[in-house]
């Protein structure tokens, strides 16, 4: 008798488990919006974040997929030609990389060399050209009056939003980009990532023109906010 018929004969649980333990073994690398796979990933310790955030991309490449938040793309028309974006927490690009093809001048910026470096990779397979950097929005200086839009996409930080907010020119627009947080449902998981309507909805206070899209992304209520600064 051989290994495998044996454990099937006298065990099918081992079988039914072993199914069980490949599907959630897989699940974050297929599925990134799996409920616990980004729980309290970032806190305020900048090298702790970088570590982890490491960890993170170096096990899940690709985690947030390749292609753009479908939320910007939809309000990405408004932008005018040639438009200075900054998107802080850019992960592996994605949206970066999308503005940079869409022809404006694009700065990104994060805390973690393993998605930085996969960003600047895919750029230049593209052949797209922006500015990728390495660095910790928390203690980053940024310049007023500066961009024409800045994306804030599952990095919704209120310790660096007023400085966010002063980068951004008059007339020029806030987008952000997260998951909705539904009563406790998912309350466990990371507080950049998942926020709720109303915390959204205070940091357009005073803006004009302000566009909210709710949606459902892999089963979860997201929402996209678009903005202008006064
Ligand atoms: C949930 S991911 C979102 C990535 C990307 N915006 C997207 O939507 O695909 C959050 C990102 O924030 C970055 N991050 C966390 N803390 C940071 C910090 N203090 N400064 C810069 N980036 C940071 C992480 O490395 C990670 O790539």
């Amino acid at each position: 008798m051989t290994f495998r018929p044996f454990l099937i004969q006298r065990s099918p649980q081992i079988l039914i488990w072993g199914i069980v333990w490949a599907f959630a073994t897989l699940l974050p690398v297929s599925c990134p919006a799996d409920e616990n796979a980004f729980e309290s990933i970032t806190g305020e310790n900048p090298k702790e974040d970088r570590a982890r955030w490491d960890g993170f991309y170096k096990s899940h490449p690709a985690a947030y997929g390749k292609s753009p938040v479908k939320v910007l793309t939809d309000v990405a028309g408004q932008f005018k030609k040639g438009a200075k974006i900054f998107v802080p927490a850019m992960g592996e690009g994605r949206n970066a990389l999308y503005l940079a093809e869409k022809g404006f001048d694009v700065t990104a910026v994060d805390i973690s060399e393993v998605a930085v470096e996969s960003a600047r990779a895919e750029a230049k397979k593209r052949r797209l050209s922006l500015k990728i950097e390495i660095g910790d929005l928390l203690s980053k200086e940024f310049k007023p009056n500066d961009y024409d839009v800045v994306i804030l996409s599952l990095f919704f930080r209120t310790s660096i939003l007023d400085r966010l907010k002063k980068s951004l020119k008059s007339g020029g627009f806030l987008f952000v980009y997260n998951e909705l947080k539904v009563g406790n449902r998912n309350s466990n998981q990371d507080a950049d990532i998942v926020v709720s309507e109303s915390d959204l909805k205070a940091a357009f206070l005073g803006f004009k023109s302000v566009q909210i899209n709710k949606y459902t992304e892999n089963g979860k209520p997201v929402i996209g906010i678009l903005g202008q600064k006064p």
